[in-house]
């Protein structure tokens, strides 16, 4: 794939992997939109980048996903790569907190319905500009998942298997179905206390275009591939290792 003069659209790009995609696809000439929650961190985004569209959106909220579809059809229509980036996590114990269910429901919205929302709402946008991609950002957890995050594994298994599918179900509709799994890495997402392993989000976004330049379907950054081995040849093993960082 070709990594310039594109226009592309980052959910959650105003913060971690997200701005640090920006940063690398403005500099290479790209359009990019963002969107969040925080109108704060989207303006503070911009003040870094001032080439950046931004737009303020919860993706938990089905009328706000709507809205955004619209605008950036309105606004974006040369619109050729959507990249389902934003997620949330919760790390608790499941029958230990209140509200568990409705933690879990929060999640799925934001991490699995939330980009199935705009891969529908953009699609035939998408497809009619030239070498359209739809990428999907996972992680290295839908191999073996970590006991403190309930939900979070699953409704990024979810999303990995969804995306499995919609590139099955899309052959031949010349629009790429693309998915990156991360290995841990240093952004806000571990709130000052990132793993030991973690990489830099320039390393993970590097690794992530690179595979894109490659043409991979699907992009396993850093330690992800030993991951996906591991869980292949001794699940067990690579569960207790997941757990044990
Ligand atoms: N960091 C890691 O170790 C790691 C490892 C594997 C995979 N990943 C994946 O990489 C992606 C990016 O993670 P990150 O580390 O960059 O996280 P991050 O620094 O916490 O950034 C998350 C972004 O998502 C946005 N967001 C969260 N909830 C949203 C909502 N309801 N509506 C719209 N935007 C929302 C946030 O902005 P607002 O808060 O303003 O909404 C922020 O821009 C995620 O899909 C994550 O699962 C991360």
């Amino acid at each position: 794939m070709g990594l310039q003069h594109k226009s592309v659209l980052i959910t959650g790009g105003s913060s971690g992997i997200g701005l640090e995609l920006s940063h690398q696809l403005i500099a290479r000439k790209n359009k990019v939109i963002i969107c969040g929650r925080s109108l704060k961190k989207l303006q503070e985004a911009k003040a870094k980048l001032p080439e950046l569209y931004i737009i303020q959106c919860d993706l938990s909220d089905v009328s706000q996903c709507d809205q955004l579809i619209s605008q950036v059809k309105k606004e974006h229509p040369d619109l050729n790569i959507l990249i389902n980036n934003a997620a949330i996590v919760h790390r608790e114990s499941f029958l230990g907190s209140m509200d568990s269910c409705k933690k879990a429901e929060l999640e799925l919205q934001v991490n699995l319905l939330a980009p199935l929302r705009l891969t529908e709402g953009l699609w035939s946008m998408l497809q009619s500009n030239s070498d359209p991609s739809i990428i999907n950002v996972t992680t290295g957890l839908i191999y073996a998942p970590r006991a403190d995050y309930p939900f979070y594994n699953a409704t990024k298994s979810a999303l990995h298997s969804f995306t499995q599918v919609l590139r099955r179900q899309t052959v031949g509709s010349g629009v790429k179905v693309i998915e990156v799994m991360f290995p841990a890495v240093d952004t806000p997402w571990h709130q000052g206390r990132p793993p030991k392993i973690a990489i830099s989000p320039q390393q993970a976004v590097n690794e992530m275009l690179g595979g894109l330049e490659k043409g991979k379907d699907e992009i396993r950054v850093g330690g992800v591939n030993l991951l996906y081995l591991a869980s292949r040849i001794a699940p067990q093993f690579a569960i207790n290792k997941v757990n044990s960082l």
